[in-house]
């Protein structure tokens, strides 16, 4: 059996993750950490599990967790990540980390984005940026696994196929976005509490949220030319899930049956990847607890733009059912081990 510990336990996404590692057949949880010094039963956090289910969560120990674990997921904020990384990598084992904090390969542009100085530059060379579907070769030979931001995962599923066989314009593409609130995590602030989300709907961090250099940079990686966005996040009054509207104009001659097939392609071997049919669209909530992307296409001959819609649930292929999809890869397992009955 492989042996996974998850730090930051008792968070939305290292909640998830241990849910899904309950599942799996191939794996032991090893350890559940958190700051506290007080031990708590894993079911307090999720009381539907089984009863027989004695797994608690308690205070970090990282020699334990080093000497016990395979894989260290590491569900933690951004700059927390940073610390604690190498010392589980020194005992060989696999993390997969779920911050942003490895995600990029040119330090500057974390340390501008995320205010704060990278403190282990030296693991970055060796990072590999965790969409399943699109790396996962440079997956299954890492050590250390950057799990992407759950809008860029969305963004990018869905802009990859186009990019990647050079349909599209690369200026201009907007992504307009909408994610539940369960994206910032499980401790309250004024901006996510009932009274302010309750029957509204805004957007925020317009231009300067922190996933799009993300967002730029992995698309980037997939597109000859430089690619220019436009990425507008909104908060939803719901709980889960991410809707991402992304509008982009074709190349002059580029077909609708081109692009359609150029999808079809692109994702014929991605078990969560479900392409929606002609005339229908991706919703949250044939997404919400699973671990898919839906993608839905529509060519717009009087505009000439492609809008793709994209749905997925933020805290599992946004986050903890990405990095247990990862871990799948990694390991040897079939990629979808785990995640149905
Ligand atoms: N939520 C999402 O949809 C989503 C999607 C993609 C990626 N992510 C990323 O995943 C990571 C975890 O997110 P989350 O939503 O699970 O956050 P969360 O609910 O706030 O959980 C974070 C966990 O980290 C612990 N923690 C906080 N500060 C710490 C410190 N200084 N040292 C050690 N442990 C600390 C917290 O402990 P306490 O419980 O004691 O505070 C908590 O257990 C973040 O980097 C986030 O950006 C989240």
């Amino acid at each position: 059996m492989l042996r996974c510990a998850v730090i930051g336990a008792k968070g939305y996404t290292g909640l998830e993750i241990a849910e899904l590692l309950l599942k799996h057949p191939d794996v032991t949880i090893s350890y559940l950490a958190d700051m506290d010094d007080k031990p708590v039963m894993l079911k307090e956090y999720l009381p539907h599990i089984s009863p027989k289910v004695d797994l608690q969560i308690a205070k970090y120990d990282f020699d334990e967790i080093g000497e016990k674990s395979d894989v260290v997921f590491l569900a933690l904020p951004h700059r927390v990540s940073l610390l604690y990384a190498e010392q589980f990598l020194n005992k060989n084992a696999v993390v997969i980390d779920l911050s942003a904090d490895y995600r990029f390969k040119k330090v500057a542009v974390y340390e501008k984005w995320y205010d704060k100085k990278h403190t282990s530059k030296h693991l970055l060379k060796d990072a590999v940026y965790g969409l399943s579907e699109l790396n996962k070769e440079a997956i299954s030979k890492a050590q250390l696994i950057a799990n992407p931001g759950c809008f860029p995962t969305g963004s990018i599923l869905g802009l990859a196929p186009l990019l990647r066989n050079e349909l599209i314009k690369t200026e201009g593409i907007v992504i307009d976005a909408k994610t539940g609130v369960s994206g910032a995590g499980r401790n309250p602030s004024a901006a996510n509490h009932f009274g302010e989300l309750h029957e509204n709907f805004k957007a925020y961090k317009v231009n300067v949220h922190q996933h799009s250099p993300e967002i730029v940079d992995q698309l980037n990686a997939l597109s000859k030319e430089e690619v220019k966005i436009t990425f507008v996040p909104h908060l939803l009054p719901l709980s889960r899930g991410i809707l991402s509207t992304i509008y982009v104009e074709r190349k002059n001659g580029v077909t609708e049956s081109k692009i359609h097939s150029a999808y079809e392609k692109f994702y014929k071997e991605s078990i969560f990847i479900r392409l929606k049919a002609k005339g229908t669209s991706p919703q949250l909530k044939d997404v919400a607890y699973t671990n898919f992307c839906d993608i839905g296409v529509t060519v717009d001959a009087k505009s000439n733009r492609v809008i793709i819609i994209t749905a997925i649930d933020n805290l599992l292929k946004g986050a903890a059912g990405q990095a247990v999809q990862n871990m799948n890869i990694r390991c040897g397992f079939a990629e979808d081990c785990g995640f149905f009955e």
